[in-house]
């Protein structure tokens, strides 16, 4: 598969069309965001919503995926192992009602498949992908090739010193066959290699144990032999930040280098990390502009928008941060529930960013959210541990919240847009943004 030629179907796999039941929907939708004021104002203590039960069941919110543009795939995060607790089928049905794409959070990562060498462990991501495929969703591959949740077998050598180039460009190649052929025509899309950048100023490449016991080429390699075990796969390079300018720099480096040398590379994933003030969208925007521009795939894999104040910007999950004693509610404020005016930015903030998707839905094959409700964000402990974030579109308990309204409102074509789509969003009803 060439880089210009990668179909919206071969991206989906599963296709699910938008039905009749949207134009309903929509009116349902619009009708409840116009019934509020919608003022973004500061947070005030009074304006704390408590952890009230709404009269909404997650059963009846409106499927978003029924909302989408045709072939637009629209996905969230899910681990979904063999000892899943039964208390967590709340977030199975919630994936399944609403996304058209899971991609597993943990379940696929290297620790995770070949914790031991030669001993893969297939049983867990198979379940995934078979939850996927009963509800006609497409199953995501993530990751093949990290420098994190990797066992350091990986790169050490007989005698204990650190593997050598052709020892593990061997074992690289060895669990990217061995994975994508195990998946091979049901995992429609891979993130090969994850977070390959450098942050540092100056650097290309993070010197992870991949680069430094193979060389620069680790990436090309993983990207062929991932093509040799599934031709019809979407490979894609995955990584956190890249949608700024100085990381943007060093990815169209690598992108450019990469198409050069003809290496199957089909799409780039801008993570979207993201916060309520972080980053500005006119950088992403042009981001997706110059990434399409080579003629790639954007996919938008791990969305979610923290309202926490945090030091860090980036997602590296090494990273952490230990505010002193005195410091520990300022960093956490808001554990018994988030103050209504601070739902509403957060709801507005994903308004603009499904408007901007939207803007760019022909650069765009997927966007994905890392995670399914507030309560199993990994944000709750990043990059300050046992912390409340509300990075999502499900409360904890599962109810959606003000964002979610705001996301559907945002993927309405033009034709269903009234006045409202100029105005920020608003209150939806009884919408609850407690714990
Ligand atoms: O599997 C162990 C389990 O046996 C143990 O009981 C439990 C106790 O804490 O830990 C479990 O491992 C945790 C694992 O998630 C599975 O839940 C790790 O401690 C924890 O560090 C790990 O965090 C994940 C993180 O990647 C590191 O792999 C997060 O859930 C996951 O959301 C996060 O995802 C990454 C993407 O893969 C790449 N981009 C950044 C993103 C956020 O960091």
């Amino acid at each position: 598969m060439t880089n210009d030629n990668i179909h919206r179907q071969a991206l989906t796999g599963a296709r699910l069309p938008a039905t009749p039941a949207v134009a309903g929907m929509v009116m349902i939708v619009l009708g409840m965001l116009s019934s509020s004021g919608g003022s973004l104002a500061v947070a005030q203590p009074q304006d704390r919503v408590p952890p009230a039960a709404s009269p909404a069941k997650p059963a009846e919110a409106p499927p978003l995926k029924e909302a989408l543009p045709d072939g637009f795939l629209l996905g969230a995060a899910l681990d979904y192992p063999r000892r899943f607790p039964a208390s967590a089928s709340r977030d199975v049905a919630l994936v399944t009602r609403h996304f058209n794409a899971i991609t597993p959070e943990n379940g696929m990562k290297p620790m995770a498949l070949q914790p031991v060498e030669g001993r893969f462990h297939f049983a867990d991501a198979d379940r995934l992908v078979e939850l996927a495929e009963n509800h006609g969703a497409t199953p995501i591959g993530h990751c093949l090739v990290w420098h994190s949740q990797t066992p350091r077998w990986f790169f050490e050598g007989p005698d204990g010193q650190p593997a050598g180039r052709e020892l593990a460009l061997a074992r690289l190649r060895k669990h990217i066959a061995v994975v994508v052929g195990h998946f091979k025509g049901r995992v429609k899309q891979w993130d090969v290699v994850n977070e390959a950048i450098s942050d540092a100023p100056g650097q290309l490449l993070r010197p992870s144990p991949w680069l430094q016991a193979i060389g620069e080429d680790y990436l090309a390699e993983a990207f062929r032999a991932a093509h040799e075990a599934d031709p019809d796969a979407i490979l894609i390079l995955n990584d956190y930040g890249i949608e700024l300018r100085h990381k943007r720099r060093k990815v169209l480096e690598l992108l450019r280098s990469l198409i050069e040398q003809k290496v199957p590379i089909h799409a780039v994933g801008i993570q979207a990390h993201w916060r309520m003030d972080h980053p500005d969208f006119a950088e992403v925007e042009e981001s997706i502009r110059q990434f399409a521009a080579l003629g790639l795939t954007v996919m938008i894999t791990e969305l979610d928008i923290g309202v926490l104040p945090t030091n860090y910007r980036g997602a590296d999950i090494a990273k952490a941060e230990n505010p002193k004693t005195g410091q520990r509610s300022v960093m956490n404020p808001y554990p018994e529930g988030l103050p209504d005016a601070v739902a509403q930015q957060h709801a507005e903030r994903y308004r603009q960013a499904f408007a901007m998707f939207m803007r760019h839905k022909d650069s765009l094959g997927r966007v994905t959210f890392w995670g399914v409700h507030d309560g199993r964000s990994w944000l709750n402990n990043f990059p300050i541990r046992g912390r409340t974030d509300y990075p999502l579109l499900f409360d904890r308990q599962g109810q959606p919240k003000p964002a979610f309204f705001a996301v559907m409102q945002a993927l309405q074509p033009p034709a269903a847009a009234t006045p409202l789509d100029s105005q920020p969003p608003s209150d939806p009803p009884t919408a609850p943004h407690g714990r």
